[in-house]
C-alpha cells in the first residue's frame, strides 16, 4: 500500500492535463531545506552549488566520469532541479493511451540515474493519486545512481518521506530482485545524456524491462543521439507509444522523418511551482515555467494496441511539432503525423466562430509542442511555410518539403 509522500500534496487536484499545465506540485524549498545534506542550506548558496554543477557539467558530460559531488551541490540539485524535474514524469504519463497506463501501473521501476530520487519518489506520487494500491510488500522502485552522495541525499529524502523506494549505487546493484520482477519499466532521467548509446541499450538488455521512459533535456543534441536506439528498438519489437502518433492504419512504426535533418522533435512542458521555486528559478536566470524536454516511452509489443488507437469518421491524429502566431486567414501549425511525417495543418479562422469555435480556439491556442492533436482533413494545399507568405529560405520546407492541409480540428488530449 502506498503511503502518502508530501501530504500536502496529495489533497490537490491531480495534474491538470485539460489545460495542458500541471499544477499541484507545492514542492517548496520550505519543505526540502530540513531535508537536504547541507541542512542550512541559504538561497545565495544554493545558486553558487548549481553554478558550480553548470560549470562541472558543460560540456561532454559523456566523459564526465562519476564527478565527485560535494554536500553543497547535491542539496542545490535537490532544491532546484528535484521540484523542477518532478512534474516531467506526471507529464509523460498524462500522455500515454489508456490502456498501456494500466498495465505500467502493476510494473516495477527501475529509476537510472536518479539523483536524489526525483522521477522515483515523482512515480510513487502519481500512482498514490491514481488510487493505484500495490499489495506486495517489497520496492516498487529500484533506483540507481553512480554518485554515491546523490544517493545518501535520496535517502535522506526516503527517511522522511517513506515510499516503497530502493535507492542503491551502481557497485551495489540488487540484480535479484530487478530480475525476479515480473514486469519493469526502466526509466533514464537525465541520465542518458550523461552516458553513452551504447552503455544505454547494453543497460536494457541486462534489464530487460517491458517498457522504456526517456525524460531528457530537450536539446538537438539529445534527439540526435536517442534515435539511433530508437530505431534499434523498434527493430526489437518495442512499440514507440510517446512522442509518435499512431492510428489504427498505422501497423508498423516507420523512420522518424527528422533523421538526417536539423529540426529535432520536442516538448514543451508548461508548470507552475512553488513562489520560492519560481524566485530561485527567476534568480539562476533558468526559466522552469515553459520547460523543453524529450520524453520517450516505449513498450515492448506482446500484444495488440492497435483497436485502443482506432478512431472513427476518418479522424486522425498527430503530435504538435510547432505551432505559428494566428494571422488573419487562420491559425497553422506543424504536426507529426500518424505515418509519422511533418505536414502542415491549417485551420481557418471562421472554424472559430460561435461559442463552440471560442472553445476550440482557445484549446488550439494553448497547445504546445508534443500536444496530440485529433482533426480531419478537408483539403491538400499547396506546399508552403506555415505562418509566412515567403517560404524561400525556411529550412523545413526546403528541405523535407511537408505537404500541406486544411484541416478542421476535433480535439486534444
Ligand atoms: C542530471 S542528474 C538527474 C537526476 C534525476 N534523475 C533528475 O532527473 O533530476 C543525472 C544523474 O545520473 C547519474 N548517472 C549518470 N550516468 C550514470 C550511470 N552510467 N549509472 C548510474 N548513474 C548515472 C549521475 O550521477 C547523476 O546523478
Amino acid at each position: 500500500m502506498v503511503t502518502s509522500f508530501f501530504p500536502a500534496v496529495l489533497n490537490t487536484p491531480p495534474t491538470a492535463s485539460k489545460n495542458f499545465e500541471i499544477a499541484g506540485f507545492p514542492l517548496s524549498l520550505e519543505t526540502l531545506v530540513p531535508h537536504l545534506l547541507k541542512e542550512s542550506i541559504s538561497e545565495g548558496e544554493i545558486v553558487e552549488g548549481i553554478e558550480q554543477l553548470s560549470h562541472t557539467f558543460t560540456r561532454d558530460r559523456e566523459s564526465v566520469e562519476e564527478a565527485y559531488l560535494t554536500d553543497l551541490q547535491v542539496s542545490a540539485y535537490s532544491s532546484f532541479y528535484f521540484p523542477t524535474n518532478f512534474p516531467k514524469l506526471h507529464y509523460l504519463l498524462d500522455r500515454l493511451p489508456l490502456q498501456v497506463l494500466q498495465e505500467l501501473g502493476s510494473a516495477v521501476l527501475i529509476d537510472w540515474g536518479t539523483g536524489p530520487g526525483t522521477f522515483a519518489f515523482s512515480w510513487c506520487q502519481y500512482w498514490s493519486q491514481k488510487g493505484q494500491t500495490w499489495n506486495q510488500s517489497g520496492p516498487r522502485v529500484f533506483a540507481i545512481d553512480r554518485a554515491s552522495s546523490m544517493i545518501k541525499q535520496a535517502n535522506k529524502f526516503l527517511s522522511a518521506f517513506p515510499q516503497p523506494i530502493k535507492f542503491s549505487t551502481d557497485k551495489d546493484i540488487p540484480w535479484g530482485p530487478i530480475k525476479e520482477a515480473s514486469k519493469k519499466a526502466l526509466l533514464f532521467g537525465h541520465s542518458f545524456n550523461e552516458m553513452t548509446g551504447s552503455q544505454a541499450y547494453e543497460l536494457i538488455a541486462k534489464v530487460d524491462p517491458s517498457f522504456i521512459i526517456f525524460i531528457e533535456p530537450g536539446t538537438k543534441e539529445v534527439f540526435k543521439k536517442l534515435l539511433p536506439l530508437r530505431n534499434k528498438l523498434l527493430s526489437d519489437n518495442f512499440k514507440c507509444h510517446f512522442p509518435c502518433a499512431h492510428s489504427v492504419q498505422v501497423q508498423n512504426e516507420k523512420s522518424c522523418h527528422l533523421q538526417g535533418g536539423d529540426d529535432w522533435c520536442h516538448q514543451i512542458m508548461v508548470s507552475s511551482h512553488h513562489p520560492d521555486i519560481e524566485r530561485l528559478s527567476q534568480r539562476l536566470r533558468l526559466d522552469r515555467r515553459s520547460q523543453p524536454l524529450i520524453a520517450h516511452f516505449y513498450e515492448k509489443r506482446e500484444r495488440q494496441h492497435e483497436a485502443a488507437d482506432s478512431l472513427k469518421d476518418n479522424i486522425k491524429v498527430a503530435r504538435l511539432v510547432r505551432t505559428f502566431p494566428p494571422n488573419k486567414v487562420g491559425v497553422e501549425m506543424t504536426v507529426c503525423d500518424s505515418n509519422q511525417q511533418l505536414i502542415n495543418l491549417e485551420f481557418l479562422a471562421r472554424e472559430f466562430k460561435g461559442e463552440e469555435g471560442r472553445r476550440k480556439e482557445k484549446i488550439i491556442l494553448s497547445l504546445r509542442a508534443g500536444d496530440l492533436i485529433q482533426y480531419k482533413v478537408l483539403k491538400q494545399l499547396p506546399n508552403k511555410v506555415p505562418g509566412k507568405l515567403n517560404s524561400a529560405e525556411d529550412p523545413i520546407t526546403t528541405q523535407h518539403g511537408h505537404q500541406s492541409w486544411r484541416a478542421t480540428f476535433i480535439a486534444s488530449e
